[in-house]
C-alpha cells in the first residue's frame, strides 16, 4: 500500500513539474519584442540650469563633475522635465519625467538614468518607472520599464532612447519610444 502511495506522489510531482514548465514556456512565448501590448512615443526636453535661466530651466546639476577625464564624470542632474507628443518644446506636456541622471564614464559621454513618467491627463493616469544606462554614443539605447502604477499597473517593458537634438549640456531632447510587454 505504501509502495503505491509513493508512486502516486512521484506521479503528482512530475505532473506539477510539467504544468510549471509548460506555463513558463507559454509565458516566454508571449513576449515578442516586435509585439508590445502598448506603445507610446514621447519627447523628453531637458533644459539645464546655467546660472541665469532659472525661469526656464527644468533641471539642475547637484554635484559638480570630478577630475576624471573630460566627460562630466560624476555630475548628477535632478530633473522635472516636460514630455510632449511631438518634438516641440512648447507643445502641451502630456506627462512629467521626474528623476535624475549622472555622467559615469571618464573616457566618453555616458549617463545613467532613473526616473518616473507621471501621467495625469484624460488619456492616462499613473506612472511608469524607468532605469538604465544611456550609452550616448549609440544611435539608440534601451532602458527598462521596471514597473508602473494606475493605468500602467504592474507593467514592464523597454524604452528606446534616441537623441533628437543636443545643444551641448544645456538643452537636449530625447525621443522615448516606450514599448510595454505586460499590460494591465
Ligand atoms: C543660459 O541660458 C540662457 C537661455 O538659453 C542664455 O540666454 C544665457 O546666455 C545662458 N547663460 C550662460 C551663463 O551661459
Ligand atoms: C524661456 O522660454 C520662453 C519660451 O517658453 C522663451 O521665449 C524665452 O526666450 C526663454 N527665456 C530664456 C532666458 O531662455
Ligand atoms: C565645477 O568645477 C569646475 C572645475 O573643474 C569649476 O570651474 C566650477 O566652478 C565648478 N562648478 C561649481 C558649480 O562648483
Ligand atoms: C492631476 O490632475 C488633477 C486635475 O487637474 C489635479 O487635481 C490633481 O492634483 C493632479 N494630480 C497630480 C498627482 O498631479
Amino acid at each position: 500500500m505504501a509502495h503505491i502511495a509513493n508512486k502516486c506522489i512521484v506521479f503528482i510531482f512530475f505532473s506539477l513539474l510539467m504544468v510549471q514548465s509548460f506555463s513558463t514556456f507559454a509565458q516566454s512565448k508571449k513576449l515578442d519584442e516586435k509585439k508590445p501590448c502598448k506603445r507610446l512615443v514621447l519627447y523628453y526636453h531637458d533644459i539645464l540650469y546655467n546660472g541665469t535661466n532659472a525661469a526656464n530651466a527644468t533641471s539642475a546639476a547637484i554635484t559638480n563633475h570630478t577630475k576624471l577625464g573630460n566627460f562630466e564624470h560624476g555630475m548628477l542632474v535632478v530633473f522635472d522635465d516636460p514630455m510632449t507628443k511631438d518634438n516641440h518644446l512648447l507643445s502641451p506636456s502630456v506627462a512629467r519625467a521626474q528623476g535624475f541622471y549622472f555622467y559615469d564614464m571618464k573616457t566618453e559621454y555616458n549617463a545613467w538614468f532613473s526616473y518616473t513618467l507621471i501621467f495625469n491627463s484624460s488619456e492616462y493616469k499613473g506612472t511608469l518607472n524607468i532605469m538604465g544606462a544611456d550609452m550616448m554614443g549609440e544611435e539608440t539605447r534601451d532602458l527598462s520599464v521596471v514597473g508602473g502604477t494606475g493605468d500602467f499597473f504592474m507593467t514592464r517593458g523597454i524604452v528606446t532612447l534616441r537623441t533628437d537634438v543636443a545643444q551641448g549640456l544645456y538643452y537636449f531632447r530625447l525621443e522615448m519610444d516606450i514599448k510595454l510587454y505586460e499590460c494591465p
